[in-house]
């Protein structure tokens, strides 16, 4: 892919384009535009035992967590099994990224999973294959051994992270990189994005983002609203894995969506967007503002508005994609920690839905409220249309993964 054009675009839209393109030159392009940028060294010491714990070194926005800006998941296909030796080899090669960088949004999180594809070499069978989730999709499915999410502020810590890994660069932030598993690499695919208010609104000239209806120059994300609100999020010790033999570690499910924005933003008014992504209560007295403003540190969702959401599809002949999600609170708490983010990835707006939870089966309940069958069968709402947001997006690939706790994330053999 050739970089992009640095001489008509801002210095944002820059660098998560070279974000998008990956590679030595996108790395060589992004360290020169930064070159005035000095990002924090690290200590492997001072990194939690949980890959997942990302939550107390990301920023704050009132009593949200605000995601890291830029977002590459480095899926691999090993070329053999590993051996010890190439297990050593890998820990040491991610220790050193710690060293080399600051766990924190400043400097770089990182979280590496396992697929079932993976796992059948070292003989457990204990993480489902991906499947398709509603009659009304046909995605591809994860076919590699192992995904690497990779995330900081810095479009440079992401790409330098991923360069290294691939031993295409010998040093890191100033620390030299003394392994890689550049041998071990059968084939890779990349998926990439960035979340952050006025991210989205920067990107009119996407094929497939209208600009008769711009996007809200504070959204964060493509539709134009906040998410992930803290109230709406399973914390980090709900998702985490209890018993067995990665106790400590976390499940990711990986759902990538394209949107449907044109239809979106053309065909739909404000109030239509709000009842269909939250609930019609939430557009019928103004509870979400422009953006999402209006919002602190909760969706506004009672559990009397998430009760009612059948009641709502009856009379209103519309749910929220949010209201009816949220059925699959259990006591109150949502299972799943959103960690999702925009992508342009094959040049059209899309979602990189990623979702940690304690087991795989917990995102497929979830993901059965939100498509909503059951409401489309008893009311007047469709089986896509006004039933949340499902009419906008296409499923396009599913990936299941186990991320171990830290101390097994290397090539784990349970
Ligand atoms: C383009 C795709 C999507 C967009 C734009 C989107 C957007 C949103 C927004 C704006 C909210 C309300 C704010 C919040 O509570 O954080 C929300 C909530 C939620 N979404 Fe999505 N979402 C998308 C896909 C998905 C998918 C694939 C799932 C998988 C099941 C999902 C599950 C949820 C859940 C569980 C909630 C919170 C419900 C609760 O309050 O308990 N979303 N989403």
């Amino acid at each position: 892919m050739t970089l992009p054009d640095r001489g008509v675009l801002s210095r944002r839209e820059y660098l998560k384009g070279l974000v998008a393109v990956g590679g030595a030159s996108a790395l060589a392009a992004c360290l020169e535009e930064e070159s005035n940028v000095e990002i924090p060294a690290g200590d492997p010491d001072a990194v939690p035992a949980r890959q997942h714990a990302w939550n107390g070194v990301l920023s704050g926005d009132n009593e949200n967590v605000v995601p890291a800006r830029h977002h590459v998941l480095l899926s691999v296909s090993l070329a053999r099994d590993p051996t010890d030796e190439d297990r050593e080899r890998f820990e040491n090669a991610l220790a050193t990224l710690e060293r080399a960088y600051e766990w924190s949004h400043e400097g770089l999180l990182f979280a590496v999973g396992y697929t079932p594809q993976y796992f059948e070499r070292v003989g457990w069978d204990s993480l489902p294959e991906p499947t398709a989730l509603t009659d009304f999709e046909s995605p591809e499915f994860e076919s590699g051994d192992c995904q690497i999410h990779l995330a900081s502020d810095h479009s440079q810590a992401v790409l330098a992270a991923e360069e290294s890994l691939l031993g295409e660069v010998e040093e890191v932030n100033g620390v030299e990189m003394d392994s890689d598993i550049a041998d071990l690499v059968g084939s890779r695919e990349r998926l990439t994005g960035f979340v952050g208010p006025g991210l989205p609104a920067e990107h009119q000239d996407t094929p497939g983002v209208p600009d008769s209806e711009p996007i809200h120059e504070e959204a964060p994300f493509f539709m134009g609203f906040r998410s992930g609100f803290e109230e709406s999020q399973a914390t980090e010790d709900r998702v985490t894995i209890e018993e067995g033999p990665f106790a400590g570690g976390t499940t990711r499910h990986v759902e990538s969506i394209a949107i449907d924005l044109r239809q979106w933003y053309e065909q739909d008014s404000q109030f239509q967007r709000v009842a269909k992504l939250f609930s019609h209560q939430h557009a019928a007295e103004g509870l979400v503002g422009e953006y999402g403003e209006k919002l602190d540190d909760s969706n506004a969702l009672s559990a009397e508005r998430i009760a009612s959401t059948l009641e709502d599809a009856r009379d209103h002949g519309v749910v929220g994609h949010a209201q009816k999600a949220a059925r699959a609170r259990e006591d109150g708490e949502p299972l799943l920690l959103r960690r999702d983010f925009n992508t342009t990835d094959g040049d059209r707006p899309g979602l990189h839905f990623l979702s940690l939870q304690r087991e795989i089966d917990e995102f497929v309940r979830v993901r059965e409220a939100m498509t909503g069958a059951d409401l489309a069968a008893d009311s007047a709402v469709g089986s896509i249309t006004n039933n949340g947001i499902l009419q906008y997006l296409t499923v396009r690939r599913r990936g299941n993964y186990l991320v171990p706790p830290r101390e097994l994330r290397a090539f784990p053999d349970p």
